[in-house]
């Protein structure tokens, strides 16, 4: 039985006060992780179901094997798949159209507390980072045979780090001597470019952007963001949890552009933690929620 810890969902009661319009409808959950927010929800509202999305099979594994699941399972479909192919996923199980998506988006904490996950700066094992093991690009192919120029472009537009073009020279330098393999020697790399400012890791932007690009995140949440005015019943809502600047701009600007599809933006000020639930758990600190509504017709 599985019931380690996994990941402390943010911002519970917010999601489920704009998510649920019926209370006996089907939802999805694009970023299942621990079930955090799925397991609330089920909690909450009784006669829910929900479609539960993750491309980790760890995810999928925690599913399974919690017993904290256990009263719920009847009411979850798991689908272990990317959330980009969530329109194609629904049609197999032929549901299509759901009362409300939900997507908590990045990394959770096990996957980055898991140092053979290879997410972290202070892992000492393999560069990975692939969510879905079954991809065949890791972090490591990525630093080990990109050239200067595109690790350079990677940085920069992934991670917004203005070393960028430094950190991608000293990469390709030290490749002369052997490959670079675990996360801990590329920290030590780029912390010899960059100084610490004390309260940041030096490595945090280029991990970050490793990490994206590895994992297509902002393609793949703009065809899952591009696909909810044809899985959204009428009067329901998408309600998306962002971390970075680079997702919440697809987020936002995707949202506008979707108005023309019969989506309505709910909020127009972006909604954050309470100072209460930062200080519990500064995770949510950084997460920013955008609400949108499919209208009739
Ligand atoms: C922040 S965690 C979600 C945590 C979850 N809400 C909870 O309460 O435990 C994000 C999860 O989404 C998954 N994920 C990220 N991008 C995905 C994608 N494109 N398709 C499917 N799953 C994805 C990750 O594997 C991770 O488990």
């Amino acid at each position: 039985m599985d019931n380690i810890f996994y990941h402390q969902p943010v911002m519970v009661n917010e999601v489920a006060d704009f998510l649920i319009t019926a209370e006996d409808g089907f939802y999805i959950d694009c970023t299942f992780g621990g079930g955090g927010h799925s397991l609330y929800l089920l909690e909450k509202y009784k006669k829910i179901k929900i479609i539960a999305f993750d491309q980790d099979s760890d995810s999928f594994n925690h599913f399974n094997s919690n017993e904290k699941f256990a009263d719920v399972k009847d009411r979850i479909v798991f689908v272990r798949d990317n959330f980009r192919n969530i329109q194609k996923r629904l049609s197999d199980i032929k549901i299509h159209k759901v009362n409300g998506l939900f997507a908590d988006l990045g990394v959770s904490s096990k996957q980055l507390d898991d140092m053979k996950r290879g997410f972290s700066f202070r892992s000492d094992e393999i560069l990975d980072m692939r969510m879905d093991r079954s991809c065949k690009l890791s972090a490591y192919d990525v630093i080990n045979t990109y050239s200067k120029e595109k690790l350079q472009d990677i940085f920069f537009k992934y991670g917004e780090e203005s070393f960028s073009k430094q950190i991608a020279g000293k990469i390709i330098d030290y490749r002369i001597k052997g490959s670079i393999k675990t996360c801990d020697q590329l920290a030590d790399i780029i912390g010899s470019v960059k100084w610490s400012n004390g309260k940041i890791n030096p490595a945090t932007k280029v991990f970050q952007a490793l990490r994206i690009y590895v994992n297509d995140e902002l393609s793949s949440l703009q065809e899952m963001l591009d696909s909810i005015p044809e899985i959204l019943s009428d009067n329901s809502r998408a309600v998306i949890l962002t971390y970075h600047s680079l997702e919440d701009r697809i987020v936002k600007q995707s949202f506008k552009s979707l108005q023309n599809q019969g989506l309505k933006i709910v909020n127009k000020k972006i909604i954050g933690a309470s100072e209460e639930e930062i200080k519990n758990n500064p995770r949510s600190r950084s997460a920013k929620m955008r609400v949108a509504e499919k209208q009739n017709g």
